[in-house]
């Protein structure tokens, strides 16, 4: 969910739906808002997205007013309907939440206040949790401030919540345990949300507030931080935002999806940039450079990720062994962390996230830290919960992602993680040095090639276009692109929904065959390198039983042409190094195919783009 306020001198309202809007990554079945004018609260909420909250709240309520808070949701406790949407308001009609997370002790905590009298409009945890805090505050006669620390030493979850009460009127409450918050510090004014877009054009001072923390935000006084737990006050660390509002605007294309995926070329330099210097052979990364010898005593790699994510690690494992022979194991965060796993100090841990807020990856690295495992983070959000948990790491630099489903944030992934296998293997002597500075130019080479591979666009197009009724897709790959098949059938799945599914090729003739018929594309990924013979036979296999192939292949190539029902050409390169470039005209196929079936490509149905809930 996304969290949005206002308290200062200028309409509320504008701003918190333009953040709102900005925010719709992180979930977009509801959405709701609560304005205050000095005199009323006013409030509106509906099922579905933030322009139809738009149209509701221009029918319902005046929208004037200089405090104002806002939610756009991805439901966990009770269906997407307008009753279950945030804000929630307490039985007395004072106090308003809004609530990013989830209360897991609700069940116990309603039943309490339903013996007290609390009536309860709607399923959600959240319509508990601002009961609850009301009843303290009636209770023990307690300022807002105070009765929301009461409240949240007594729940158990997670959350990001920013609260109001019309009885003291000139101040918003917010906490944060494990979701994110940020308060952007204007000058008369505050801003409150998930994350710093929703106030990047009006002030680029930000506290984020750490776990375990609160904060009151009242007019024309300086924010006061302090530990929900012990009361004691912490001094806000005002970070200077480097963040540009063209970063989070389409600029002209027609989705973020696309725009993300024609970025890749430059944000794969941005990532290398400073840290790969391919003449003079050097490769370096500070928080590697720091962590030297954690990594170089490392017995095993873990990898611990969720969705794309864990497809980077899949590649990055084929990689690690390659260049450094040390064991890679890589993991569902989520699993990871529910099977007693078995984790010493000798185990380097590495946890891949884009947002930096994952939850199952966050409890997951918690858990390995228990353990006492050194945890390095590869994360793309600077500033996010991940990055700030784990022992060191490197930030991918691939800028605001907004697409749902993920593209930049996954060939950057690949760069940064390929990047540390190459110094490890320098460090560890498993490379020649002569194919180390071969990895080294080839690596520098790769954006100019994404952006050969991009020119697959109209090709990929033109295959949507054949397939775009499909119900299913297969997806084949071998050794460093058999990840990439997955990732491919991820994308289509997540975005078109057609039931894809990706395999190693040799493993289809296990099961998936049987599936083979002429409906059914199969999309081989088959460059001229590694197993080039043995996919050249796993094709034939596909085309002897009616399978409709849509091949991506290396420039030039002949012997899988003359299979194959359809081919879309890469540049070279090595072995290694091709996930970063076979990937591209995937993203674009399912792009395509989504668009051409009416589909929301930046907001996919069910989705959102940073779980926060496990
Ligand atoms: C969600 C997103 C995926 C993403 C996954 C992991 O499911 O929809 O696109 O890969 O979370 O997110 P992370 O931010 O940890 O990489």
């Amino acid at each position: 969910c996304g969290i949005v306020g206002y308290i200062g001198y200028r309409e509320a309202y504008p701003i918190v739906i333009k953040g709102l809007k900005r925010l719709e990554y992180r979930g977009y079945d509801s959405a709701g808002v609560m304005l205050y004018d000095g005199k009323d609260l006013k409030l509106s909420k509906t099922k579905g997205k933030v322009v139809d909250l738009e149209t509701k709240a221009a029918k319902e309520i005046t929208t004037n007013g200089t405090i104002g808070i806002g939610h756009t949701r991805w439901a966990t406790h009770g269906i997407p309907n307008d009753v279950n949407s945030h804000p929630h308001v307490s039985n007395s009609g004072d106090l308003v939440i809004i609530h990013n997370g989830i209360i897991e002790n609700y069940a116990p905590l309603k039943i309490e206040l339903i013996k007290r009298g609390y009536v309860f409009h709607s399923d959600t945890d959240t319509e508990v949790l601002v009961n609850l805090i009301e009843e303290i505050q009636i209770n023990e006669k307690l300022k807002l401030g105070k009765a929301v620390q009461v409240a949240l030493n007594q729940v158990v979850g997670a959350y990001a919540i920013a609260v109001f009460d019309k009885k003291n009127p000139d101040e918003i409450v917010v906490a944060r345990l494990g979701s994110p918050l940020a308060i952007g510090i204007g000058e008369g004014e505050y801003f409150i949300a998930s994350d710093a877009s929703p106030f990047i054009e009006y002030t680029q001072n930000a506290v984020y507030l750490e776990d375990g923390e609160m904060a009151n935000i009242r007019l024309h006084k300086p924010i006061k931080v302090r530990k929900i737990q012990d009361d004691s006050l912490v001094d806000p660390y005002i970070q200077e935002l480097k963040m540009n509002l063209e970063q989070i605007e389409k600029g002209g294309y027609e989705h973020f999806m696309l725009k993300e995926i024609y970025e890749q070329p430059s944000v794969i330099k941005d990532t290398y940039r400073g840290r790969l210097h391919a003449n003079e052979g050097i490769i370096q990364m500070s928080g590697v450079e720091d962590n030297l010898e954690k990594f170089m005593n490392a017995e095993r790699i873990i990898i611990i990720a969720c969705g794309t994510s864990w497809h980077a690690g899949l590649v990055a494992e084929y990689v690690f062994e390659e260049f450094t022979r040390i064991p890679v194991e890589v993991e569902y965060a989520s699993e990871f962390r529910y099977r007693n796993p078995i984790i010493t100090a000798k185990d380097v841990v590495i946890a891949i996230s884009q947002s930096g807020e994952t939850a199952d990856t966050m409890a997951a690295i918690k858990l390995a830290k228990e353990k006492g495992a050194f945890v390095y983070g590869v994360c793309n959000v600077v500033g996010s919960s991940i990055s700030r948990e784990t022992h060191a790491g490197s930030h991918t630099h691939a800028g605001p992602e907004i697409g749902v489903a993920s593209t930049k944030a996954f060939t950057t992934q690949i760069t940064v993680l390929t990047m540390i296998a190459l110094r490890l293997a320098k460090a560890k002597g498993t490379m020649s040095n002569t194919d180390f500075h071969r990895y080294l130019l080839e690596l520098e080479l790769i954006p100019e090639k994404v952006k050969e591979a991009l020119d697959t666009n109209d090709k990929a197009k033109e295959i949507a276009a054949v397939f775009k009724n499909s119900n299913n897709c297969l997806y084949l790959g071998r050794g460093y692109n058999f990840p990439v098949a997955l990732e491919g059938a991820l994308k289509l799945k997540e975005i078109s929904y057609i039931h894809a599914e990706g395999y190693p090729a040799a493993e289809m003739k296990h099961g998936p065959i049987a599936l083979i018929d002429k409906y059914m594309p199969v999309v081989v990924i088959a460059p001229k390198l590694g197993h080039y013979d043995k996919i050249v036979s796993n094709i034939q296999e596909i085309k002897s039983r009616s399978g409709i192939i849509i091949a991506v292949v290396t420039k030039g190539d002949t012997q899988v042409r003359e299979l194959a029902d359809y081919v879309i050409e890469i540049p070279e390169t090595s072995d290694a190094l091709s996930p970063l470039i076979t990937t591209i005209p995937l993203q674009l196929l399912s792009y395509h195919i989504a668009v051409m079936r009416g589909c929301n490509v930046d907001q996919p149905r069910n989705l959102a783009k940073s779980v926060t809930v496990e």
